[in-house]
Formats: C-alpha cells, sequence, structure tokens
C-alpha cells in the first residue's frame, strides 16, 4: 500500500516536469539563420497544413509561413517577409537573426479532426569581440592603486564576463590591494552588451616583468584572450651594490673601474664615490682610477646622490713588486774574478724568478764565484706575480790576458809537412801570430778559447813562436822544429843512387864493360896515385841520420 502511494506520486512529479520543460527552447547565433524544429523534429502526423506563427510584443500572433502539400507560402508582411521559410521536415527557418527573434514561436499543424500546438522559445546569443585593454597605465609606482586599465568586451548577448590575469594566473580582486569593477552597456539598437572592467593594482617590485592579461568567458565558445600587457614599475633606491673590474687581483699600472649600482627604477643618474674618504661626485654609474699604485690600497664606498644612507663599500688591494738586480747594464769583469750577483724583490705576493743566458733557460740563479769566459753573456731575470711580470737584465764581459794553453806540432801525411798548433784562452779576442810563413787557420772563438793551426815545410832547424795578445796583454810560447827538407833532400840523393847501380847492372855488358873497366883502372890508378899525393886521405862522406830517428827527437822536443 505504502509503495504504491510513492509510485504515484513520482508520476504525477514526472508529469509537471515535462510540462514545464514541454516549451522547447532553441538558440541561435545572432546574424546566422535560426532552424526552429516543429515538435523537436519529430515526424509530423498525416495534415491538411503546417503552420508557423509567433507572439507579437502586445500579445497578439502574427503568421509566418504555410506549408500545404508541400508547398510554402510566407504569410508574414512584416520583417519576417523575406527572412522565414521552411525545411521538408517542417522546421522553421529564421535568417539574419537578431535579438528581436528572440520569442516564442508556434509550429501549428492542422490535422482532419485537430490542431497541434508546438511552441518554441528563440534565444539569439552572440560571442563577444575579443577583448582588448584600454587606458594603459604609463608605469606604475611602487606600492600604490593605480588604474591598471580597462578591459572591453563588445558585443556580446549575453554579457561576457571578463577576468584578469598576472603571468597567466588570474588576479582577485581582495578590495585592498587589488579591486576589479565591471559595468555592463548595453546598445540600445541592438541589445548587444559590451562589458568593461577596470583593474586597479598595487604594483610591487617583482612586477616590473609581469604580464597583464585579461580574458572575456561566454556561453558560445572558449574564453578569448586579450594581448599582454607589461608596466614600467618605479620605484626608489634601496641597496646599491659596488663592483669593481677587473675583478680578480688588482695589480700596480692597472685601470680600475668603480661602478655603482642602484637597485631603483629608474636606476639613480649621479652617484657619490668615496676613494679613501674623499668624496668624488659623477653623473654615471662608474668612476675609473687610471693606473693605480699600492697608494690605491684602502677602502671604496659608494652611494647615490642625495640618499647617503644607501652605502655599498669595497676593500681594494693593489698589489705590487719592487725588483731589482745588483748588476745591470754591460758589467766587465776579469777571469777568476768573484762577482756578486744578488736579487731583491719586495711584492705584496710571492713572485716567481726565473732566468735566461743568451736565451736559454737556466735551472737557477747564476753564481759567479770564479768567473770563467763561459759566464760571458746576456742573462735575463724574468719575476711575475699573478700576471704582473717584470725583467731585469745584464751583459757581463769576462776580460783576461791572453794565455796559450798548448803549443804543439804533428808532423802531416807522408812527412811531407808539420802541423804546429797553437791553443790561446783570453778576451777580448786574441789575435794570434806565427813567426813562419805557411798556411793557418783559425777555429771560432768560443767561451775564450781559440785555436789557430799552420802548414808549414821547414827547410831548417827552427825556433817558432805562437804570440797571442790582445788589449790586456799578450803571452809567448816556443817550440823547437826540425827541418823537414834536408832530410828528404838526402833521402832522394839516396835512391838516386841505388837507382844508378842497378841500371849499370842491366845495361852495361860484358866486353864493353871490360874494356872500359880497364881503361878506368888505368886511369884510376893514375888518378888516385896523383891525388894521394896532394891530399894524403880519403872521405867517403858523413853518416846520414835516419828520418825515423829526427822525427822522434822532433816530438820530444817541447815548447821551451
Ligand atoms: C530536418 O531535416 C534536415 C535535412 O533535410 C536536417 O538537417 C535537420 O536536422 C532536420 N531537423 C530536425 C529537427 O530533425
Ligand atoms: C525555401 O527553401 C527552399 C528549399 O528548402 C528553397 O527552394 C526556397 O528557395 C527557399 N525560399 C526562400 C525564400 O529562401
Ligand atoms: C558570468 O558570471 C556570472 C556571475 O559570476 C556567472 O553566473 C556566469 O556563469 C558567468 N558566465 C560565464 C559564461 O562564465
Ligand atoms: C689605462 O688607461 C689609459 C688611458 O686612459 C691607457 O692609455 C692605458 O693603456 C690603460 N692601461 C691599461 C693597463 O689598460
Ligand atoms: C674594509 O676594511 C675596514 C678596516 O680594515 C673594515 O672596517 C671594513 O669592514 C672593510 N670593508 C669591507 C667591505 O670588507
Ligand atoms: C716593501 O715595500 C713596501 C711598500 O712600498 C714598503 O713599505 C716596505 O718597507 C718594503 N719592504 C722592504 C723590505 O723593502
Ligand atoms: C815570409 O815571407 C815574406 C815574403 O812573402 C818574407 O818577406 C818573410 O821574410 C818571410 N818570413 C819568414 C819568417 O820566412
Ligand atoms: C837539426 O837538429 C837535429 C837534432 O834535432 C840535428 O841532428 C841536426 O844536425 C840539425 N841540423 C841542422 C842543419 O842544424
Ligand atoms: C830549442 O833549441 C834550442 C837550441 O837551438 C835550445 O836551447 C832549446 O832548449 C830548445 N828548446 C826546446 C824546448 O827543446
Amino acid at each position: 500500500m505504502h509503495s504504491t502511494v510513492c509510485n504515484v506520486g513520482a508520476f504525477v512529479l514526472s508529469v509537471m516536469l515535462l510540462q514545464v520543460s514541454s516549451l522547447e527552447t532553441v538558440t541561435g547565433i545572432y546574424g546566422e539563420t535560426i532552424e526552429v524544429p516543429c515538435n523537436r523534429g519529430a515526424p509530423t502526423p498525416a495534415n491538411l497544413f503546417i503552420k508557423w506563427k509567433y507572439d507579437k510584443d502586445d500579445g497578439s500572433s502574427g503568421d509566418l509561413l504555410i506549408k500545404k502539400k508541400d508547398v510554402a507560402s510566407v504569410l508574414a508582411t512584416d520583417g519576417y517577409k523575406d527572412r522565414v521559410n521552411i525545411t521538408s521536415n517542417s522546421s522553421l527557418l529564421i535568417a539574419r537573426a537578431t535579438l528581436m527573434d528572440q520569442k516564442t514561436f508556434t509550429c501549428m499543424v492542422v490535422t482532419e479532426s485537430d490542431v497541434l500546438t508546438y511552441p518554441v522559445s528563440v534565444l539569439v546569443y552572440k560571442k563577444p569581440l575579443p577583448p582588448t585593454i584600454t587606458d594603459k597605465a604609463e608605469d606604475l609606482e611602487k606600492g600604490k592603486l593605480t588604474t591598471l586599465g580597462k578591459c572591453i568586451a563588445r558585443l556580446a548577448h549575453p554579457a561576457a564576463n571578463i577576468s584578469w590575469f598576472k603571468n597567466g594566473k588570474p588576479l582577485a580582486s581582495d578590495e585592498k590591494t587589488i579591486l576589479i569593477t565591471s559595468t555592463v552597456d548595453v546598445d540600445k539598437l541592438s541589445g548587444l552588451a559590451t562589458t568593461t572592467s577596470e583593474l586597479r593594482y598595487t604594483a610591487s617590485r617583482a612586477d616590473m616583468a609581469a604580464k597583464f592579461s585579461c580574458s572575456a568567458q561566454h556561453s558560445l565558445g572558449p574564453d578569448q584572450d586579450s594581448a599582454p600587457v607589461t608596466f614600467s614599475i618605479h620605484y626608489p633606491t634601496e641597496k646599491v651594490s659596488l663592483q669593481v673590474s677587473p675583478d680578480g687581483a688588482l695589480k700596480e699600472g692597472d685601470n680600475v673601474t668603480l661602478k655603482c649600482k642602484g637597485d631603483g627604477n629608474p636606476p639613480p643618474a649621479s652617484y657619490n664615490f668615496f676613494i679613501k674618504g674623499q668624496k668624488v661626485t659623477m653623473n654615471s654609474d662608474s668612476h675609473t682610477l687610471v693606473g693605480v699604485t699600492r697608494e690605491n690600497t684602502g677602502e671604496y664606498k659608494c652611494s647615490p646622490v642625495g640618499s647617503d644612507t644607501v652605502v655599498a663599500s669595497k676593500n681594494l688591494s693593489i698589489n705590487f713588486m719592487d725588483v731589482s738586480l745588483s748588476l745591470s747594464g754591460t758589467v766587465v769583469r776579469k777571469v777568476g774574478e768573484n762577482v756578486a750577483l744578488t736579487v731583491h724583490k719586495n711584492a705584496s705576493r710571492e713572485v716567481k724568478v726565473t732566468w735566461t743566458k743568451d736565451n736559454d733557460k737556466l735551472d737557477k740563479q747564476p753564481r759567479f764565484d770564479k768567473l770563467k769566459y763561459a759566464d760571458t753573456g746576456n742573462y735575463v731575470c724574468e719575476f711575475s706575480m699573478d700576471g704582473l711580470t717584470q725583467r731585469r737584465s745584464f751583459r757581463l764581459v769576462v776580460e783576461g790576458v791572453p794565455v796559450i794553453k798548448r803549443l804543439d806540432k804533428k808532423k802531416g801525411e807522408d812527412g811531407k809537412y808539420k802541423v804546429l798548433i797553437c791553443e790561446a784562452e783570453g778576451s777580448p779576442k786574441p789575435s794570434i801570430l806565427w813567426n813562419i810563413n805557411g798556411t793557418s787557420e783559425e777555429s771560432p772563438y768560443i767561451n775564450g778559447k781559440i785555436t789557430n793551426t799552420i802548414i808549414m815545410v821547414p827547410t831548417e832547424n827552427l825556433t817558432v813562436t805562437c804570440t797571442v795578445s790582445n788589449d790586456l796583454g799578450q803571452d809567448v810560447k816556443f817550440i823547437n822544429v826540425s827541418s823537414l827538407f834536408k832530410e828528404d833532400k838526402k833521402m832522394m840523393e839516396r835512391q838516386d843512387q841505388t837507382d844508378d847501380a842497378s841500371d849499370q847492372a842491366k845495361l852495361i855488358v860484358g866486353i864493353v864493360v871490360g874494356l872500359l873497366l880497364a881503361a878506368a883502372v888505368v886511369g884510376l890508378v893514375y888518378w888516385i896515385y896523383m891525388k894521394k899525393s896532394k891530399q894524403g886521405s880519403w872521405k867517403t862522406g858523413e853518416k846520414e841520420a835516419g828520418t825515423s830517428e829526427e822525427s822522434k827527437k822532433d816530438e820530444e822536443g817541447k815548447k821551451q
């Protein structure tokens, strides 16, 4: 029982709902053709004719058209005359819709026995034009509520809603720092609504590059966004920073630029620089110190002109390097002397020292305890510290009276000539003189040493002199050289004799020899007799010295 009552109640409710929703609503788009269906597009029963009419503002009804046996005829004589038509499924077509078409249209189906009516309520909607931002503020003052701009969405039906965004995030009115006011204007002629939304906003420093935009929402279709706008935010300088270039270690000779930067917008146009307590006002944000020295080490400050309490400071330290050597220019010293070389350096940091001699790198600082000729050269000392480089150099010249280190002789090939060698040491370059003629040759002069060789053919026993000299003095040495020429001559004579003897043995034969011999013997005996009676003795000639014997003695001959 109980359930039956409930069922009945539900039925009644559903019937009521049906009746309420039975007035069908069709939404058309402004300016386009609206299709108003008859009985929701359901097939119409067999009929005599179908007629479309509408409710006029004064409550009466106006006829639009009639369709009889698929032939339609327009009945309207007013504004609908040229705008209405009917489709094959009996829908009413209304072209070029305006808000005036928001009425109730009724489809009447007249059958043999009945008249069926299907009223339809027509709504006409229009999307707004894309929203635009107008009356944009020039720039914003930090912390001050300012009208940022107006967003306008024109000619919509129903009126569009407008929302504001900052960097894509919606802005909500908080009645304090953000105020949004919307107004809607309806055009009297067309009935279309223009929504205007004004945003009043309190900017902060962070809004400098923020993108503000607005968006129009409408029931027809997606939201439309305006082009974004940005603002320049004005705010005073609260902090300054002092930048120093070059950054990193500063050294004497650098051009140091101090740059002061305020965080205000616009930034300060002029700054005061306090350079070790002294005030310098610049109509720009930077100040350059040309060629700084260690004296420039100290505390530097800057602040915008007019706000001395906003200060930045930095302590600058200028690195320096003082270097010197105990030797400079050209230093001339005697061989064997002791020369002190000291390096003086006073710098703000550790200094790296490298030495070169005649462009060759040295392992360490040279020492000149006992000067050698080889010590002569150009010495360069390079000091470096953090990009600061200095060079000091000197030329050392080691001088000395020339000394003959060696005077020697050698036999040339075949023993046909002799080679004499005179080796000397001294500086400036000694000249070497021989007291004999010959082909001489001189070695290059290196590290104070020079060697002269002379090729000669001694015709007699000689004492050869080698004289070496320079501006400072000279040295002389002797060497005994025995004759080569004589030995050669004797050897040749001996050779001739043996050759003659062999020729005689070969050529003079038998009888001729015998005859001649006999005649010679007679003559000889007579000649000997005569000679003996004159001189009384007969010498066969001196004994000849062997070549090897002499040369041995020559080699033994030493410089005196
Ligand atoms: C009427 O018929 C047309 C095709 O002739 C169709 O496009 C339209 O949707 C139909 N209308 C209804 C309400 O069924
Ligand atoms: C009405 O529509 C029919 C086709 O449905 C067309 O032939 C006729 O020209 C239209 N009439 C007007 C006045 O637009
Ligand atoms: C416009 O705003 C009103 C009030 O907040 C709201 O009821 C309506 O749905 C909004 N319309 C659209 C299209 O968002
Ligand atoms: C410093 O500036 C002067 C001129 O202003 C210039 O002649 C000099 O070369 C600069 N020195 C350095 C190390 O840049
Ligand atoms: C610079 O040095 C002074 C004194 O030595 C010191 O009082 C000051 O705090 C230093 N300033 C900076 C920025 O380091
Ligand atoms: C090094 O140089 C500084 C600055 O010129 C000076 O004050 C100091 O006396 C020097 N020291 C020596 C050992 O020369
Ligand atoms: C070397 O030769 C020159 C002529 O060429 C001569 O006058 C001189 O006496 C010669 N000296 C010696 C040492 O033989
Ligand atoms: C040359 O010296 C050698 C010994 O060195 C000697 O035997 C010879 O007699 C000398 N000759 C002359 C011409 O003086
Ligand atoms: C060279 O010969 C001379 C004599 O002719 C002699 O007095 C001298 O000692 C000799 N010198 C050497 C080094 O043999």
